[in-house]
């Protein structure tokens, strides 16, 4: 089909972009933007973002810090189309004729809202709808509309959105089965390979945990943070295992093989806390310094990315503006 995005995945627009995103997600999405006769499409969701923060400042700077730090790391907005979901009014329209597709049954099934009643029933409430939102109830059909707005064929995410994939292609089918086929039906890529990085306290470096390491700190802070990672605490002299050493899976996710080899052979020998921390702080301090450079700059002049989402905004819009028409069409809205 044509008009159809090869690649598409949507960018959470809450807090700071950490090591752990750059790794998951960011990392790979970069690699594949550089394809030559690939389409791919990235998004800032931050229409989604609204479920989950109600203050107007965070929103505007977490979007400002997310697009910063895709261009500062080098999405190539050429070859991939980079914009904001809010610039794609298409979006909110194909989610209403969406919603009007799915079962309310199905919504109930989704994880996030089970798990938010199953807190509330935790928590002795009554009411197990308490605090949730319809933005949260009915999150998997705009995120279906973002993907079904441009026929994404393969969507790349981490293996809890996996559901919402399903949802989609469930939403997307009935579409067809009743409309007529408009609607590819998207698979969702999870990729094995891509790596998890591990956080300060050694568990997954996420955001709830609080264990992350921010990409953009300055030397200093990043130097201090890397300085908190957890070990154990054999003396310098002792053999120590890489294999269940934080601070090696970190280094593991960015060395080439060489360079964890001889890694490798250093722990063996014994190696101090000290030096592997410092040799861990100065590998990323060189490979973020930068692209460090270019965020700062970047976040000093929002205008800028401002344009670059614009642009991206436009090409999106050249396909969803004409295929919300037909799909307007397919239900029966048109001019008379
Ligand atoms: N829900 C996704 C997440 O939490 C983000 C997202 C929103 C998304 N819309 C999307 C991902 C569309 C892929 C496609 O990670």
């Amino acid at each position: 089909m044509k008009n159809s995005a090869d690649l598409l995945t949507g960018i959470n627009t809450t807090g700071t972009p950490h090591l752990g995103n750059y790794v998951g997600a960011i990392r790979p999405a970069i690699e594949a933007s550089r394809e030559e006769n690939k389409s791919s499409f990235y998004f800032l969701a931050d229409y989604h973002s609204l479920i989950k923060c109600h203050d107007p400042e965070r929103i505007r700077r977490s979007v400002l810090e997310v697009a910063a730090t895709w261009l500062a790391m080098g999405l190539d907005t050429d070859r991939s189309v980079f914009y904001r979901q809010t610039d794609i009014p298409e979006i909110p329209q194909l989610t209403w004729i969406l919603s009007c597709m799915t079962s309310k049954g199905l919504m109930n099934r989704a994880h996030a809202y089970k798990a938010a009643m199953a807190d509330n029933e935790a928590h002795g409430r009554k009411d197990l709808d308490k605090d949730i939102s319809m933005g949260l109830f009915s999150y998997p059909v705009l995120m279906a509309a973002d993907i079904l707005m441009f026929n994404a064929k393969k969507v790349p995410v981490g293996s809890d959105q996996i559901q919402h994939l399903e949802m989609a292609r469930d939403i997307a089918g009935r579409f067809n089965h009743t409309f007529g086929e408009h609607f590819v039906l998207p698979e969702a890529l999870v990729d094995a390979e891509t790596a998890v990085l591990e956080g300060l306290d050694g568990r997954k470096m996420s955001k709830s945990y609080n264990n992350t390491i921010p990409l953009f700190e300055p030397e200093k802070k990043l130097r201090k943070l890397i300085m908190k990672i957890k070990t154990n605490s054999l003396a310098p002299e002792e053999p120590k295992d890489p294999e269940t050493c934080t601070l090696f899976a970190i280094y593991k996710a960015f060395a080439t093989p060489s360079e964890l080899k001889d890694m490798e052979k250093r722990y063996k020998e014994g190696i101090g806390w000290g030096t592997v921390k410092q040799e861990l702080f100065e590998y990323l301090n060189e490979l973020l310094r930068e692209p460090r450079q270019r965020y700062n700059e970047l976040i000093e002049a929002p205008g800028e990315i401002d344009i670059i989402l614009q642009k991206g905004a436009e090409r999106a819009r050249e396909q969803a503006a004409p295929f919300l028409d037909k799909i307007r069409k397919a239900v029966g809205i048109q001019r008379l």
